[in-house]
């Protein structure tokens, strides 16, 4: 058994590769195994899918014609690759893999497919990045450490989640995307297909769903939103046979597509197409603004319910998964209160909360899943009216209805908004402009996201599934946009959901990351690098609520004259952190200083101070300092991150 610090050790030494996720054990060997044209791809029966995804990745990027070979007999001709299932430790588990690359040759062992699979993608990880390119690279060295490697997941939802009904995307960008959630041994695509804006997906029974639903007037003004920007949007939405086929894509991926069907609220598709569901009668069109919407589902109406049925029927012959995802947030009782329906049907069932209303309807969509083998999942306001007893969470408005949902036995996705809303800016930068308003969730945040909240009692723990990050997309409008607010912090969840607790180290992750965005790129993902160099932080024991100047030693690239701009940004705790000045000392010696109200919190970052510093001569230091005060206590850990601009001298 290795210890704890040999595996840090090892995956942080600088010669290791780089794999993202961390595996839950690696241990380097010596020497390297070159992939050659001659190189074979052994499977066993099962296996043989599995190898092909393999040798085609393979083909595509070095040209050569790798052959995937049944395997006869036991003996595994010296230089090739097996793939098999056979003799697999069971204890693996279904996404589990085994793997040892020798000189000799590579042997990849899994109980099941999935296990193989990320056991391929963790293999393409140790090959040079070049082999994620799309046309044969020139690249002629294709070696691969030699390495033992035992992997599995830590949770068994590893999810993202696309919006696809404010900004649509076409099969193939859901499919690039699919593929770069493999490469991360991500496994749930959640995807958002109807909400007030848009009803992106075909249903028989009820054609005017799509017809009238996939086609809003207008979307809101860039820089104002207030105003719309007079350009129709649609009609776009997926016709049942593209869902057929994006989810045998994504299966191929061992990846499941979790459909989500908003009701009874953000369901303005329903209400545009069928006003007799709504509970004034209507008429409505689509919603040309964010936001939420009054206008919902009439629970008093007793053909609502069948109707919504009508509709997961045809769902659920779509989407194989086990969960059904029926949103359930942001649900306005404002229609309730006032509709003479749903008031006897409070009255009748003894109810005395409007709230409880969702509850009831909830409970009966339960059961409708249920009979038919399936499972309930809903953002977190379907505590309010109190949970059905089956039904799974996802808490999205922070940790809390995680927390109170699992301690009453029911199965949490954590999706906080504070954390993993990938829809956030990842940091407030004069120099990325953005179209966005709310607020920041820098990377390193992301990375220290731990899933299981520490309050939760142990026996409680196995009710976390897992984790999602969410691409809400009414500003993301396009998918190069959605990949670039996705990655790297998808990267960095990957990490937070496959990679042991213990392993989570962020400097060893953003060295690992310089080597990733290799692989990013050679895919063609847009992402985003950090143009800012992290020059430390603070943790509680240097807050205090008084304030305190705190100092940061200022790296040498940084050689005036010029302007530094300085990011301090929250990571974690209860606490904010306010921030008086920040200035830049040179020797000691104060040389320029910005003063302005900062404030950093999980709700908020206005953090970035720009000081202009004047030439420095060889041998002398610049210092970072700011005066900072914690807010609300002293909790707060952070992260300070620098940018350089020199000054151009005048030819
Ligand atoms: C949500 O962000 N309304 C789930
Ligand atoms: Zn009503």
């Amino acid at each position: 058994m290795l210890s704890l610090a040999t595996l840090i050790a090892s995956v942080a030494d600088a010669g290791s590769p780089a794999l993202i996720p961390a595996p839950q054990t690696m241990v380097a060997g010596t020497g390297t195994f070159a992939l050659k044209p001659s190189t074979s791809i052994r499977a066993n029966a099962a296996s043989e899918a599995t190898a092909n995804s393999l040798a085609e990745r393979l083909r595509q990027a070095t040209g050569f014609t790798f052959k995937v070979k049944s395997l006869t007999g036991t003996n595994v001709p010296k230089g090739d690759i097996l793939l098999t299932t056979a003799n697999a430790n069971t204890n693996l588990g279904a996404e589990g893999y085994e793997m040892t690359v020798t000189g000799n040759g590579v042997v990849l062992r899994a109980p099941e497919q999935a296990g193989l699979f990320y056991g391929v993608q963790t293999f393409l990880q140790l090959l040079p990045p070049e082999v994620f390119s799309t046309s044969p690279s020139k690249l002629v060295d294709w070696a691969v450490p030699c390495v033992r490697i035992e992997d599995q997941p830590r949770f068994a939802w590893r999810g993202l989640l696309l919006d696809v009904s404010r900004h649509f995307l076409t099969v193939d960008e859901v499919k690039q995307f699919i593929d770069v959630m493999a490469l991360h041994k991500l496994n749930v695509l959640h995807f958002h297909l109807t909400d007030d804006q848009g009803w992106r997906l075909e249903i028989k029974k009820y054609p005017r769903l799509t017809e009238l639903g996939s086609v809003r007037k207008e979307s809101p003004k860039p820089g104002n939103r207030e105003q719309g920007d007079g350009t129709p949007y649609g009609p776009f939405f997926y016709t049942q046979d593209q869902i057929r086929g994006l989810v045998a894509y994504a299966q191929a991926r061992h990846i499941t597509i979790v459909p989500e069907i908003e009701m009874p609220g953000h369901l303005l598709g329903v209400l545009t197409a069928y006003p007799e569901y709504s509970c004034t009668g209507g008429p409505f069109e689509m919603r040309t603004r964010w936001g939420i919407e009054k206008d919902v589902l009439c629970m008093g109406n007793e053909k609502s319910l069948a109707f919504m049925k009508d509709i997961l029927t045809e769902v659920l012959e779509l989407f194989p998964s086990q969960f059904i995802h029926i949103g359930g947030d942001e649900v306005p009782r404002d229609r309730w209160k006032e509709c003479p329906k749903c008031q006897a049907l409070m009255k009748a069932e003894g109810l005395t909360r409007e709230a409880q209303l969702q509850t009831w309807f909830n409970h009966r969509i339960e059961t409708f899943l249920a009979d038919k083998g399936r499972r309930m999942i809903g953002w977190d306001e379907i505590l309010e009216g109190g949970l059905t007893p089956g039904a799974a969470v996802m808490s999205w408005r922070g940790t809390k209805g995680g927390l109170e949902a699992a301690e009453a036995g029911h199965d949490v996705v954590m999706a906080p908004n504070t954390h993993v809303y990938f829809n956030e800016d990842q940091a407030i930068d004069p120099d990325e402009p953005s179209d966005r308003i709310g607020r920041v969730i820098p990377l390193e945040r992301v990375y220290a996201y731990e899933p299981v909240p520490p309050q939760l009692g142990a026996d409680k723990r196995q009710h976390i599934l897992g984790t999602e990050g969410c691409l809400w997309a009414e500003t993301l409008k396009s998918v190069k946009e959605v990949e670039y607010n996705a990655y790297p912090r998808a990267a960095a969840l990957a990490e937070v959901a496959w990679s042991p607790a213990a392993l989570r180290n962020y400097d060893d992750f953003s060295l690992r990351l310089r080597e990733h965005e290799k692989r990013l790129a050679a895919l063609n993902v847009t992402f985003r690098r950090e143009s800012y160099t992290r020059i430390g932080g603070w943790t509680p024991a240097q807050i205090t609520t008084n304030g305190v100047t705190l100092e940061w030693d200022v790296p040498r690239f940084v050689t005036g004259p010029g302007s530094v701009i300085a990011r301090l940004d929250y990571v974690k705790g209860n606490a904010s952190i306010r921030t008086a000045w920040v200035a830049v000392l040179l020797d000691g010696k104060e040389v320029g200083r910005d003063t302005h109200a900062g404030y950093a919190s999980w709700k908020e970052a206005k953090s970035t101070y720009a000081i202009a510093v004047p030439a420095s001569t060889r041998g002398t230091r610049y210092t970072l300092r700011a005066y900072v005060t914690g807010t609300g206590g002293t909790d707060s850990t952070g992260s300070v991150q620098l940018k350089y601009k020199s000054t151009k001298l005048a030819p």
